[in-house]
């Protein structure tokens, strides 16, 4: 799309406003000046006819045209245009003159009749005045044409005097026009080099005194922005700032216990040292993916992958078998229970297997030996994930704390880095799913469920009507 400015838009549209405004007036004045020329030629014309007509005799009681050749010769000379006349009466027919005139009847009495005519590929005006003469029991005509070559130079010389002066108000007008644009934009201007001489990290707001209203809505938007990318920043350096804090105290130990390793003196004080080391590489592990599964959870990174249409039950029933040796081995009694038919939502199977797993793995981990878990599916009424154990449950006063990232409760044990939740919390947004913990069914215990959003409802047919489900449970013997 072409580059638009505001400067040449309104300049443009300046421009065409006052060409049609010079089409107007261009019409206008070539309709007063053919107006006033044909005004002054036809009165000459008419006065010609009127002293033609009188010099109309009687004599022998006929009408007669008393003229010397030589004054009509000179009534019909004129330097520009060709002048032309006919003298006709009733009885006699044309007495005098040219008969390649139309002849034109006039009112018999004494008034002209004009009319434009084309004679011998001329346009001619034409006047004709029609006489009784009642000694002669006769009417005279009498017709007198003219080419228009002197009124069309008349409409000339009109239309140019007129024409330069307007065209000089014009352009006038034009310039005005453009200081003005300029003018009103210069706020507008200034504002985008304050804007450009800013630090990239500056996010204070940008001053409106001194900007018109219109500028000022667009300042305050920008403003807003500002606002929201500074709080976006901030929480963004804390994270970062957090992350390393959090990656510092692993690799310390790391450090330790590889130092205690290298200076052990016997067998059981090195074996103990690689304990500690293999611990603290295994959290700093977990950290590191745990930020990385962050990291791909973010609205910007998440953006570019495409949620498609898939089944909840299969996915759950995948990512909860994946969860079995580990339920085995905690004597943890793991049930999956979900409707006899799949479940359909519109997701990433990649981020949503993550969210399950950190759900049943913060299950499987603070629930203790020899609890329950269940996986659950559920269609109705809107599609519904939940991860329900019987163990210590979350205080109500921490039910929303624990979904901020680094948020731990004080009694976790010390293997956890207090992402997972948080994780869990940015897949659901992303899925327009709201994630939520509440105590389990019978009052013990947690429930995080993810509640998916309710299905376009398709004519004649129930979404998600539960008919038969599902149940399984990995139970050590
Ligand atoms: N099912 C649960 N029962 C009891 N407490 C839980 C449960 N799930 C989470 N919590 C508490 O919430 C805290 C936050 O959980 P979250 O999964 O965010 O972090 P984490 O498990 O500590 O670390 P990780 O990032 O490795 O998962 C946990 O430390 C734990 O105290
Ligand atoms: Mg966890």
């Amino acid at each position: 799309m072409a580059e638009s400015s505001l400067r040449s838009g309104l300049t443009i549209r300046v421009i065409a406003a006052a060409l049609a405004l010079l089409l107007l007036d261009a019409i206008a004045c070539y309709r007063i000046a053919a107006h006033f020329a044909n005004l002054v030629y036809d009165r000459w014309l008419i006065d010609s006819t009127r002293s033609l007509a009188q010099a109309l005799r009687i004599a022998d009681g006929e009408v007669r045209i008393d003229l010397p050749e030589v004054a009509l010769q000179i009534f019909q000379f004129d330097a520009v245009d060709k002048t032309d006349f006919r003298v006709d009466t009733v009885r006699r027919g044309l007495i005098a003159g040219d008969a390649a005139l139309p002849l034109m009847q006039g009112r018999p009495d004494g008034s002209v009749r004009l009319r434009t005519a084309t004679v011998g590929g001329h346009k001619m005006r034409l006047v004709a005045t029609t006489l009784a003469e009642p000694r002669a029991g006769d009417l005279a005509t009498v017709e007198v044409g003219e080419t228009l070559i002197k009124r069309s130079t008349l409409m000339t010389e009109i239309l140019l005097a007129m024409a330069a002066p307007q065209l000089a108000l014009l352009i006038t007008a034009l310039v005005f026009a453009w200081l003005a644009v300029s003018h009103g934009l210069k706020p507008i201007t200034a504002l985008a080099s304050a804007i450009e001489a800013r630090g990239h990290d500056n996010m204070t707001p940008v001053p409106e005194l001194n900007l018109p209203k219109e500028a000022r809505v667009l300042v305050s938007k920008i403003n807003d922005l500002l606002a929201r990318l500074e709080r976006a920043m901030v929480a963004q350096q804390r994270f970062v700032a957090d992350a390393a804090h959090q990656l510092r105290s692993p690799l310390a130990a790391v450090l330790l216990y590889a130092e205690r390793a290298e200076r052990a003196a016997d067998a059981d004080s090195e074996r103990q040292a690689l304990g500690g080391l293999h611990a603290a590489v295994a959290r700093a592990a977990r950290l590191s993916q745990q930020l990385l599964a962050l990291a791909r959870a973010e609205p910007d990174a998440a953006a570019e992958r495409a949620l498609t249409t898939l089944d909840l039950v299969s996915l759950a029933r995948g990512v909860g078998e994946e969860w079995i040796p580990r339920a085995l081995e905690r004597n943890i009694d793991f049930g999956f229970l979900a409707p006899g038919e799949p479940v359909m939502v519109a997701g990433n199977a990649g981020l949503l297997g993550e969210l399950m797993s950190n759900l049943i793995d913060n299950a499987l981990r603070y629930s203790g030996p020899r609890s329950r878990v269940t996986l659950s599916v559920e269609a109705a009424p809107a599609p519904a994930l939940a991860v329900e154990d019987d163990g210590p449950g979350i205080p109500a006063s921490e039910r929303e704390r624990i979904f901020e990232r680094f948020y731990r409760l004080a009694e976790s044990s010390a293997d956890g880095c207090g992402l997972g939740l948080a994780i869990v919390k940015e897949i659901a947004t992303l899925h327009r799913a709201v994630a939520h913990v509440s105590p389990g069914s019978d009052g013990r215990g947690a429930r995080f469920t993810v509640e998916f959003p309710a299905p376009a409802r398709e004519a004649g047919r129930e979404v998600g009507r539960e008919t038969a489900r599902e149940a399984s449970r990995a139970t050590a013997a």
